[in-house]
């Protein structure tokens, strides 16, 4: 388990003639299209309205320049984080990525082995189409997202079914009370839930299938449109924030914050940590690039506040740049799905090794032995 220095990954590369992954997030998504039919690609690649804010996300990075300090003695570096009582060795983790069965058959059975062979965290979504135990039995370090389905029953049969199965924090992800408006979806006219993919946790539910006239197996055009119709939930208001805690005694984070008030707000609530995210600019198309969120809410709260943040992390430039704007960690999305489409295991593996091993040689060049001593003045 682990991950190497960047100059040994990058020396076993070049020792080796080369490597036959792609290397660069745009690599990456250039083989990922190759290998995935149209549908299956748009749904991951996509975003809302006319992806203003997916291109804000990457335009957000590019304005903000690094500023590297010279002679600071980084021949021995630390990436490792520890965030809530989860340690990983890189100041990433991997975000919650649904339906990840229309990229390759293993899904996060796949990303839950690469997530042990690294050790960089997963966090295992609601909507995902391995059921939590089954991903849960192959010990990676991990977090569980929950999507507030308009079931209070069934986000209450989650949240315990999680715990007892040892995931180490619930994820509330607020920003996806009902689906955004996906052009290249729609198009495409391809919504993958609506063949039950993605409906793992529900299909093993017991307070699911209890409603059930007939099971998945039998039945799975009525199952799937039955939790369809469970998924939205527009009603939910901080409210209900009490009824989470009351299912669980583990750290909560609220993902999909994008305003200092609300920020405040969910730490004032009891909640133990945030996630600055537009969710990859799928949900609210025009909203604020979440670094520049990041930014804001890093300023608005106390400093021991736990924030981590998504939408558009790329290089090991971008990881560094929002480490030293305040995010504790950063979360990994698209690029480790488009790993996995193109290699299972193995290409989520590659992702990750690549992107350490990048945050690694930044680390070194720009001077900081560590993640902790990165601060705001590495940024321009
Ligand atoms: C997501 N994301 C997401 N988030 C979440 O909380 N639960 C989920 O089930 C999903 N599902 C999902 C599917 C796909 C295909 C994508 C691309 C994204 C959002 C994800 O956790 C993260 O916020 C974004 O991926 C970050 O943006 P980038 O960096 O991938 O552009």
């Amino acid at each position: 388990m682990g991950l190497d220095p960047g100059n040994i990954v990058q020396n076993q590369i070049y020792l080796s003639g080369g490597t036959a992954w792609p290397v660069g997030a745009g690599a990456w998504e250039a083989r990922a299209r190759e290998v995935l039919a149209q549908g299956p690609f748009d749904y991951v690649a996509g975003g809302a309205g006319a992806e203003e804010t997916m291109r804000a996300n990457l335009e957000a990075f590019g304005r903000r320049a690094l500023r590297p300090k010279m002679l600071v003695g980084t021949a021995e570096r630390d990436l490792s984080v520890e965030v809530l009582g989860v340690r990983s060795p890189a100041p990433f983790l991997l975000a919650p990525v649904g339906v990840l069965s229309i990229v390759h058959a293993d899904a996060e059975l796949a990303v839950a082995r690469a997530s042990k062979a690294t050790g960089v965290p997963m966090v295992l979504s609601s909507a995902a189409s391995t059921p939590l135990e089954d991903v849960a039995a192959l010990d990676p370090p991990r977090w569980f997202q929950l999507y507030w389905w308009g079931d209070p029953e069934l986000a209450e049969s989650l949240v315990r079914r999680a715990e007892a199965a040892g995931y180490g924090a619930i994820v509330l992800t607020v920003d996806t009370l009902t689906l955004g408006w996906r052009p290249r979806d729609l198009r495409n006219g391809y919504l993958p839930f609506l063949q039950g993919e993605g409906f793992a946790q529900f299909f093993s539910d017991p307070a699911f299938l209890a409603r059930l006239e007939k099971p998945p197996a039998e039945d799975r055009a009525t199952a799937s449109l039955m939790a369809l119709a469970a998924f939205s939930n527009l009603g939910l208001t901080w409210d209900d924030l009490a009824r989470l805690r009351e299912w669980t005694s583990l750290p909560m984070l609220l993902k999909g914050v994008l305003r200092q008030d609300d920020a405040k707000r969910a730490l004032d609530h009891g909640v133990d940590g945030l996630v600055v995210s537009n969710h990859g600019g799928r949900q609210v198309d025009g909203s604020i690039a979440a670094l520049d969120a990041l930014a804001e809410v890093r300023e608005a709260v106390r400093p021991d506040a736990v924030v981590l943040m998504d939408s558009g992390i790329r290089t090991g430039a971008d990881v560094v740049k929002a480490v030293a704007l305040g995010a504790d960690a950063v979360l990994l999305g698209r690029p480790y799905a488009y790993g996995l489409a193109v290699g299972g295991q193995e290409g989520v593996e590659a992702v990750i090794t690549q992107l350490a091993a990048e945050v690694d040689l930044t680390l070194a060049l720009a001077g900081a032995r560590t993640v902790a001593e990165l601060d705001a003045s590495f940024v321009a």
